[in-house]
């Protein structure tokens, strides 16, 4: 399908507030004061909102070229500072044990320090432009860098170390003198979430036979939260963390039942981890419901490091990358997400009730009511919303859907029943100012090849090594049952001669889109996962490290901003509400293609960000500003 741009000028403009309005600090402290602020306020049209740029075009940097180079690359006039990589202390009083380059740091120590994995993040504005929080998911662990001889001797200890690598980081952060930003230490906000923090279930599927467990027979609390991928952000001030690749942590049991194989459980697999050796509940086949705990949207209240995180049933279980909200005219909260993995699905949940003034206290069961939707791109450039509700269509009891919960907990068997759109792999949301809300489709090489669902209108490519991003509008609101789609861009460089790699880019080529952010000027800032696996060799090589390119929504030219460290890829983007000062994630610096570092030579690959002989790569949070203070990207 050809890029098509000229619907943008229509008179279908949004009065939708967008959610940098509704989380800047001005109208954040009216939505988390409560008393007497009015919603009107939230919702009054904005009528678009003032650029600081005015006029000028919307990118203003100039482009930087690939590089394999074992630094951060931005343009010139710009300054990359790295804060808060894995290991360094989170800042709870009196508890700050210090980061040791040999990874000797106990498992105890480690729940007190930055996750490893740095992924979706987000800043809370506090103290305005200058100081504030930043919410970090951490995706993952490289067993090979976090314990100083690897996986030799495994233990119990090991186990705990790698799952309080996991979660999510709640840290302070401020700017000082001179414009640098520093970490916050000690902080009363500070927080780490892991593995093996309790977590509540709520919801439609909350205490449903099929989330019930030895450990909990009520079926409504769960110790931890596991692969925090990309992020959201609620207009009431909480965080929303999504459990991405949950399955690859259990280790499949001998005869697995169909519902675990439509999940990816098989004889013999998962286990990656090896967790399932010293903490039984990973074993599949010991306790066989353990897997549906994990999958779901997590909300977390960044502002009150007491609160319980809180699993949404609600939004349907998914391998699932970030959650991103949208809000109708009329108040109410649109999340839209999607599932990475080959051939899933992109989803919507539209919330029952509006969003009420009053913060998380005043909206603690929003997102427990609402109706959960799967996208189907049809061939004609429009598309349909299909609700994931029981009784209703393919979705009922005698096609083996008990109940509500059921269809959550298997909103894969329900999106294959409602015939959804099979994808390549949905990545990151964002919405532009314009209402159009996108989707990054990384790559899927399995794209017709034999066995598997070949091209169609949305995925166009067989053999997708580079990707593509998808957009949409919905008719009338966000609530809306159908859609006009197109695609932005289909990666990869136009004068490739590889058919398959073939791609319609205006600018700066890149490949493997990710991470996703449409900034308050309404630049969309896109992040890549470019990997040999994914790529080949051949074009990993003509494109070098990952790298974030920013790019017009209207005209559509992409630009190269920021190139990573070898073996990285970036993602996780948030920002100042003045729009000077931006953070991002380097995950992974330095990842060996077997994705597990090697404990003799962890730096192999890169040194980045420490550069010291007895060091080991780390997944850190990099600020980038302006030299002359001005607006990011301008
Ligand atoms: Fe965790 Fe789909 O990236
Ligand atoms: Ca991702
Ligand atoms: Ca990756
Ligand atoms: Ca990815």
């Amino acid at each position: 399908m050809p890029k098509d741009f000229s619907t943008l000028e229509d008179s279908n403009r949004s009065s939708n507030p967008s959610i940098h309005e509704v989380s800047d600090p001005a109208r954040r402290t009216l939505l988390l004061g409560g008393a007497g602020a009015a919603m009107t306020a939230l919702l009054a049209p904005l009528g678009g909102c003032a650029s600081p740029t005015g006029d000028a075009p919307l990118l203003g940097f100039k482009s930087v070229a690939t590089t394999t180079a074992d630094t951060i690359t931005v343009p010139e006039g710009y300054v990359a500072q790295v804060i808060a990589p894995w290991g360094e202390p989170v800042g709870l009083a009196g508890l700050s044990p210090a980061f040791r380059f040999d990874a000797s740091n106990s498992a105890a120590e480690q729940e007190l320090q930055m996750g490893m994995h740095h992924d979706g993040m987000h800043y809370y504005a506090k103290d305005g432009n200058q100081g504030g929080l930043l919410a970090i998911n951490h995706e993952y662990s490289d067993d090979g860098l976090l314990h100083t001889d690897g996986l030799a001797s495994w233990s119990a200890e090991k186990v705990r170390k790698s799952q309080a690598a996991h979660g999510v980081s709640v840290i302070e952060v401020r700017q000082g003198e001179g414009g640098a930003w520093q970490v916050v230490r000690p902080s009363p906000y500070a927080r780490r979430i892991t593995a093996y923090t309790p977590v509540e279930l709520r919801g439609p599927a909350a205490g449903h036979p099929l989330l019930r467990t030895a450990a909990d027979p009520l079926g409504r609390r769960v110790l931890g939260i596991l692969n925090q991928c990309a992020s959201g952000i609620t207009p009431w001030g909480t965080y929303l963390t999504s459990e991405e690749n949950f399955i690859y942590y259990f280790k499949g049991p001998d005869e697995p039942d169909a519902h675990q194989r439509r999940w990816g459980l098989r004889k013999g697999s998962g286990g990656h981890y090896r967790w399932h050796e010293h903490d039984e509940r990973f074993d599949a086949s010991r306790h066989p419901n353990e897997h549906n705990r994990f999958g779901w949207v997590v909300e977390i209240d960044p502002h009150d490091p007491t609160m319980t995180p809180i699993k949404r049933t609600a939004m349907g279980r998914a391998a699932r990358e970030g959650a991103t909200v949208a809000v109708t005219k009329d108040g109410r909260a649109v999340v839209y997400s999607g599932e990475d993995a080959r051939f899933e699905y992109i989803y919507k949940f539209v919330s029952r009730d509006a969003i009420r003034p009053g913060g998380f206290k005043a909206n603690a069961e929003l997102l427990d009511h609402g109706t959960l939707y799967v996208a189907r791109f049809d061939a004609d450039g429009r598309g349909r919303w299909l609700p994931l509700t029981h009784g209703q269509g393919p979705l009922t009891v005698a096609n083996g859907f008990a109940d509500p919960g059921e269809v959550l907990v298997k909103a894969r068997q329900a999106s294959d029943a409602l015939g959804a759109t099979k994808m390549d792999r949905p990545e990151w949301v964002t919405i532009d100012r314009e209402r159009w809300v996108y989707c990054s489709l990384t790559n899927n090489s399995a794209r017709g090849t034999p066995g598997q669902p070949g091209v169609d209108a949305a995925n166009p490519r067989a053999n997708n090594s580079m990707g593509h991003i998808i957009r949409w509008r919905e008719d009338g609101d966000h609530d809306g049952l159908a859609f006009a789609w197109n695609h932005f861009v289909l990666a990869g460089d136009p004068a490739n001669e590889r058919a398959e790699a073939k791609g319609n880019i205006q600018g700066d080529s890149f490949g493997c889109p990710d991470g996703l952010w449409v900034d308050a000027r309404g630049v969309l800032w896109i992040q890549t996962d470019m990997s040999t696996t994914a790529m080949g060799k051949g074009e990993m090589q003509r494109l070098g490290n990952n790298m974030m390119l920013a790019a017009d929504p209207k005209s559509g030219e992409i630009r190269r901003f920021l190139v990573g460290p070898p073996g990285c890829e970036i993602t996780g983007a948030t920002g100042t509400p003045d729009g000077r000062t931006m953070f991002i994630n380097i995950q992974h610096p330095g990842e060996t293609p077997s994705e597990r570092s090697d404990p003799a030579n962890p730096q192999r690959y890169s040194s980045w960000p420490d550069h010291r002989p007895d060091g080991r790569p780390r997944s850190a949070t990099v600020v980038i500003r302006r030299r002359d203070g001005g607006v990011v990207g301008t």
